[in-house]
């Protein structure tokens, strides 16, 4: 037990303590969280549909028609009509053959590349990828090459390179939006990689899903690709509001999964109501595709009212954007001197992302107002400058010190989606040194952050 408070210690001396904050009521783009109303600018409800109508409402009745529980594993007696025909729309929504659901994108995750990264292949998996890729590289038995993120040169040169000799099949994995940074992977090249060197792709869209592409068909759709990447994993719990996940591709690969997947096969299938809940979510998605243009649009708002304020934003802007801090504990002094102000945008550190990149990772969704960003944009940059972060002067306006009523008024007061106020209740980042999870087989190739046989930049 003293070992435990020590190391709890440290990690309050190194600025990396983590608690558990709570929101009382639904989540939406204001949120009371521990009793108070805020803006919320880091959820991942990115369309607003945790609690839309529509999908409670499909939620309850599924309840109500099959249970709360599957109460077994898929392979048992787990796997239901419900399971069945969310599959079914997921594999059209993906455009391609199969889909398969997980209890959530960590398990679907780890499923997938645990399942084809056999001994006999070699994983290629790029630097910034999400830790569940990480874990699932872990449980693989194939060695694995951490390439640079989003880099083809490096990519390639470690498929030609780094392939043992008689290998099977290289596995190639990538986030296609990264979950930190908002940035796309060049998934075209990866996929002209993947036929030179005869790889199989698996591309995790779980912050795409519901937000880029066709219709939010995600990245993949978007460049032209589903019948190229083998393997794509979605996640329910983010835009579609719900929980769970899926990885979409071809029968074939289905069939694999369900025989091989060790998340899959050893846990309890999802939950009726949640599965029910997503169901209605990708309908209502393909019904009024217009909310994935408020989303982007929403982006826009906010990213071009960063810049204004001063931040060097990226050029490309997602719905996730990454605000440059560096150190860990300036990084949550300025998201506890935001609560203040009454916006809630967390403090990302290690070893979520590299050392010394800690950031507020901001992201928007299709329910928050323009004006509200522009507000929040205003407060993140008073906030910086007042802890002493290189912003710039930002636009000419009149002071801001007593406008802390005004936002708080606006924010608190506004209502949630069923009407009810809710009182119940940067810079990019420049990642090229993030090697600090080693992902590797022992024997093998080891990343290292300076390993001078990837010719790493130091
Ligand atoms: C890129 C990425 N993949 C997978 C996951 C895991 O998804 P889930 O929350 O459904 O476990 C996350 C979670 O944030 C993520 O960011």
């Amino acid at each position: 037990m003293d070992e435990l408070s020590t190391r709890l210690d440290e990690l309050r001396d190194l600025g990396l303590y983590r608690r558990l904050r709570l929101v009382s009521g639904p989540q939406g783009p204001r949120v009371v969280l521990d009793g108070t109303p805020v803006l919320l600018l880091c959820s991942n409800n990115y369309l607003g549909l945790s609690d839309h109508p529509r999908i409670r409402e499909a939620a309850a009745d599924a309840a109500m028609r099959w249970g709360v529980g599957a109460g077994a594993s898929r392979l048992v007696s787990g796997s239901m009509t419900i399971h069945g025909r969310l599959e079914e729309r997921l594999a059209r929504f993906k455009g391609t053959e199969g889909a398969l659901l997980f209890g959530s994108g960590y398990l679907a995750n780890f499923g997938v590349i645990q399942a084809l990264g056999d001994r006999s292949s070699m994983i290629f998996s790029d630097e910034l990828n999400h830790a569940s890729i990480v874990e699932g590289c872990r449980a693989a038995k194939a060695p694995v090459f951490v390439y640079r993120h989003n880099d083809l040169e490096h990519l390639a040169w470690g498929l030609r390179e780094k392939t043992p000799r008689n290998a099977g099949r290289p596995l190639i994995v990538t986030d296609s939006v990264f979950s930190m940074d908002g940035d796309i992977a060049p998934l075209e090249g990866i996929a002209d990689l993947a036929q030179r060197f005869d790889a199989r792709t698996i591309v995790d869209e779980a912050h795409a899903t519901g937000c880029i592409g066709p219709n939010g068909r995600g990245a993949v759709a978007a460049a032209g690709l589903e019948q190229e990447i083998d393997a794509i994993v979605g996640t329910l719990g983010k835009a579609l509001g719900a929980y769970g996940a899926f990885v979409a591709g071809s029968n074939e690969l289905m069939r694999y999964l369900v025989n091989a997947a060790r998340p899959l096969i050893f846990s309890t299938a999802p939950a009726p109501p949640i599965v029910a809940g997503a169901l209605a979510a990708l309908e209502l998605l393909e019904q009024s595709p217009e909310r994935v243009e408020r989303l982007q649009a929403n982006a826009r708002t906010l990213h071009g009212a960063l810049q204004a304020e001063g931040f060097a934003m990226p050029d490309d802007p997602s719905h996730i954007l990454p605000i440059m801090v560096g150190d860990a504990t300036t990084t949550m002094n300025v998201t506890e001197s935001l609560l203040e102000r009454r916006v809630f945008a967390q403090g990302i550190r290690p070893p979520t992302v590299p050392e010394g990149t800690s950031r507020l990772r901001v992201t928007v969704s299709a329910s928050h107002t323009p004006q509200e960003l522009r507000k929040a944009a205003q407060a993140i940059a008073e906030v910086a400058r007042a802890h002493g972060l290189d912003v710039g002067e930002g636009p000419k306006r009149p002071s801001m010190t007593n406008a802390r009523e005004d936002d708080l008024g606006e924010w608190s007061a506004a209502p949630s989606r069923n009407g009810a106020a809710q009182p119940e209740a940067g810079r990019k980042a420049s990642s090229s040194a993030f090697f600090d999870v080693e992902q590797i087989d022992p024997g093998m190739v080891r990343a290292r952050r300076t390993s001078p046989q990837f010719g790493l930049r130091g």
